[in-house]
């Protein structure tokens, strides 16, 4: 059987990066999107992992940098086996109602969090079509869940939410076309993690990256499909 291939976006660091150390260490050829504000990551990667990982610079937020990405991982592979959309950013967190809202931020977040992950699906969907594993994750966050802000009374976070309940949305649409060709999809809501969301290294978060990207890749790869969509790190159902 010919090397599986996946393609992670926003692997510079954080989940991205787990997922994507975690995948060379299962013997996949990487695709791995790089943003650039911290390539150290990538740098030890490809130190031990050499022609396995193939770094691409990619700005989801930016059809050209996505069409570019692809032609580049069409020169190197003719099918992808696993595509995990992971990349996205918090924009401002704290604005209520009566605060003064940032309105163009906010369309920045929805261009990388809910745009970023259909452009990127669709740079590659013809190449996903001819994997061998036809996996295809989208990585949300609670934020995404209507049920969860009506639990918790949330009265902030606009943008972020909105976002991650756009691509939620996207993800249903998506995986119903893309069942079609036999692609198997994943909403991941995956948990609070120690990653760079905020500017720096989150301490105070409960879940490592390692472990969670572990725990993401045994629900997607070594476990047959739940049979919904959107789920916990370990493959529970999670509420919309
Ligand atoms: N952290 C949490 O507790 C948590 C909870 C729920 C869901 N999530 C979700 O988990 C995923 C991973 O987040 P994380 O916690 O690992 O955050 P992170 O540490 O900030 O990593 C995000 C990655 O995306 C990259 N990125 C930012 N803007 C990009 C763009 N326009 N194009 C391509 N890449 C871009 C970042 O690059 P730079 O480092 O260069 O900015 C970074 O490599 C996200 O989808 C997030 O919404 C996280």
């Amino acid at each position: 059987m010919s090397e599986q291939t996946a393609y992670v976006t926003g692997a510079d660091r954080g989940l991205g990066l787990a997922l994507t150390e975690a995948l060379l260490l299962r013997g996949f050829r990487v695709f791995a999107g790089e943003y650039g504000l911290d390539a150290s990551g990538l740098d030890t990667l490809a130190e031990t992992y050499g022609e396995r990982l193939h770094r691409l610079p990619l700005d989801v937020a930016c059809d050209r940098s996505v069409l570019r990405a692809a032609d580049k991982l069409r020169e190197h592979c003719q099918q992808l086996d696993l595509l995990i959309n992971n990349a996205a950013i918090l924009g401002d967190f704290t604005g209520g109602i009566t605060d003064p809202l940032d309105f163009t931020l906010m369309q920045e977040v929805y261009n990388v969090n809910s745009l970023g992950p259909l452009r990127v699906a669709q740079s590659v969907f013809g190449h996903l079509t001819r994997g061998s594993l036809k996996k295809l994750v989208n990585i949300s966050s609670e934020a995404g869940s209507m049920e969860q802000s009506r639990r918790t009374n949330r009265k902030l976070r606009y943008g972020y939410c909105m976002s991650k309940a756009a691509l939620n949305v996207q993800t249903v649409i998506l995986a119903n076309h893309a069942a079609e060709h036999g692609i198997e999809s994943y909403l991941f809501d995956p948990g609070w993690m120690r990653s760079f969301m905020h500017g720096t290294k989150n301490l105070n978060a409960t879940q490592s990256t390692d472990e969670t990207a572990e725990k993401i890749l045994a629900t997607v790869l070594d476990r047959p499909h739940p049979g919904y969509l959107y789920m916990t790190r370990d493959g529970h159902r999670y509420d919309w």
